[in-house]
């Protein structure tokens, strides 16, 4: 990568190459609960602008530049009342489109408040989250993506949101790298450990898979495949769709109903929402192993910091640089964990920050195992350019196009050609509802 792609596809601020391209998406910003009707407004840092987001008296959310057009005081501080949010300094009150609704320190014949408008962005809830939307059209937004995972009802659904204090493209790339999982989550599993039929069982015994990546309608996709009987191939699908959602192949695929959003927070941080189909969903890694103990380093849930209000106050874990990520050494000495690591998430939140805050690319060594990573990179960067140029952002206006990804792990006859093998097994899976009902007016031609 060129300095010049480095910057295009990392910085995410108002006017940057990828921060207009992601403001063409809806993007997932919290979960509907964090936000009471009349609550407490909360700080909301998206695409590095600073944003002050509240619930009004009827429900609807705003979001808006937390600075108060009147002054510049931060309406965060602000009173969250009848249908707006009112600045404390002055007294000014906006409602959730912000508009400004009520200029009381301004005499009755000098009010100017219909001049007024707060830099306010559409927000909506679907299914427990709260859906942004950055983007020019204000007015008549394009509809929220079809993502599967996204459609499954609340209590469907297991739902992780996690904050990395690193760039989204490093943070992302970390679930599209197939070749790291046999090392850093399962380096210390002996393949004579795991049942037949075990979710582990090839992937602990292959760890340098063969496979193949193409671009696809929603992004990159990625099979990777080893043979497992004479006739048959292991494949291991996974993608990549616009602008920052990854879905990894742990699952079975006709099941495996999953999608993670990497939301950038800011070039620094980034917001990392996991949703997993619950019911009916795919069998868990952790299955006991012939031991009876299931994999080791992957305890189910790290430990969080308290929440507070600050910008980078939700959803931060215990483990970071200041502590080394709480590694274990001795346990990486045993190899009782590979890395030393007690969490599989927090295993790809160490090495990923430990890259630093935005990673130099020019250092980095690509090799044949990265290819999934460079593909990505450069459909990403092309689709931002294009935009940039005047072609539409892919999905963005056809939200149909992103709910045809589907990532898991099937057996198929060496005879199928990977794409092929792909349609198949789509053809015969599980679908959301919405998805089943659809028409699917849309096409999704396979490049
Ligand atoms: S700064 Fe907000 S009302 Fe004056
Ligand atoms: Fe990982």
């Amino acid at each position: 990568m060129t300095p010049q792609d480095s910057q295009d596809l990392t910085r995410v601020g108002p006017g940057t190459v990828m921060g207009n391209f992601m403001r063409q998406y809806w993007i997932p910003a919290a979960k509907s609960s964090e936000l009471q009707v009349d609550g407490t407004p909360m700080r909301l840092l998206l695409l590095g602008e600073k944003l002050v987001a509240f619930r009004d008296s009827s429900g609807r959310v705003g979001v808006m530049d937390h600075l108060c057009p009147h002054r510049n005081a931060s309406l965060v501080l602000g009173r969250n009342e009848e249908d707006g949010i009112r600045c404390i300094y002055h007294g000014w009150k906006f409602d959730v489109n912000g508009r400004c609704v009520d200029m009381p320190s301004v005499a009755p014949h000098q009010c100017f408040k219909e001049k007024v408008q707060a830099t306010a962005y559409k927000a909506v809830d679907r299914n427990g989250i709260l859906w942004v939307y950055m983007g020019p059209r204000q007015d008549d937004p394009p509809p929220l993506p079809m993502i599967e995972a996204t459609l499954l009802e609340e209590g469907d659904v297991d739902l992780q949101f996690m904050m990395r204090s690193c760039n989204w493209l490093q943070a992302l790339e970390g679930d599209i790298d197939t070749s790291h999982f046999g090392f850093l989550h399962v380096g210390h599993l002996d393949p004579d450990e795991v049942p037949e039929g075990h979710p582990l069982e090839h992937t602990a015994s292959e760890r340098a898979p063969e496979y193949h990546v193409r671009d696809s309608a929603w992004g990159t996709t990625y099979g990777a495949y080893r043979k497992v009987k004479p006739d048959t191939y292991y494949w291991r699908f996974a993608n990549y769709m616009f602008p920052f959602w990854t879905q990894t192949p742990q699952g079975e695929f006709p099941i495996n109903i999953q999608a993670r959003a990497w939301v950038p927070m800011d070039d620094h941080h980034t917001m990392s929402i996991f949703w997993r189909r619950r019911t009916g969903g795919p069998r868990s890694t952790l299955e006991p192993l012939k031991s009876g103990k299931p994999l080791g380093g992957a305890r189910p849930q790290p430990d969080f910091q308290p929440v507070d209000t600050s910008w980078l106050g939700r959803y931060r874990v215990v483990a970071d640089e200041s502590n080394d990520w709480l590694i274990d050494r001795e346990a990486q000495r045993t190899n009782r964990i590979y890395s030393g690591i007690d969490h599989i998430a927090l295993q790809d939140q160490a090495v990923t920050e430990s890259m630093g805050a935005i990673t130099d690319h020019s250092h980095e060594h690509l090799g044949p195992g990265d290819l999934m990573i460079a593909r990505t990179r450069r459909r990403a960067l092309q689709a931002a350019r294009a935009f940039a140029a005047g072609t539409p952002a892919p999905g963005a206006e056809q939200p149909r196009v992103l709910g045809e990804a589907r990532s898991g792990y099937f057996e198929m006859p060496t005879s199928v050609e990977w794409q092929q093998a792909y349609a198949d097994k789509m053809r015969a899976a599980d679908r959301v509802r919405e998805l089943q009902q659809a028409a699917r007016p849309e096409a999704v031609p396979a490049k």
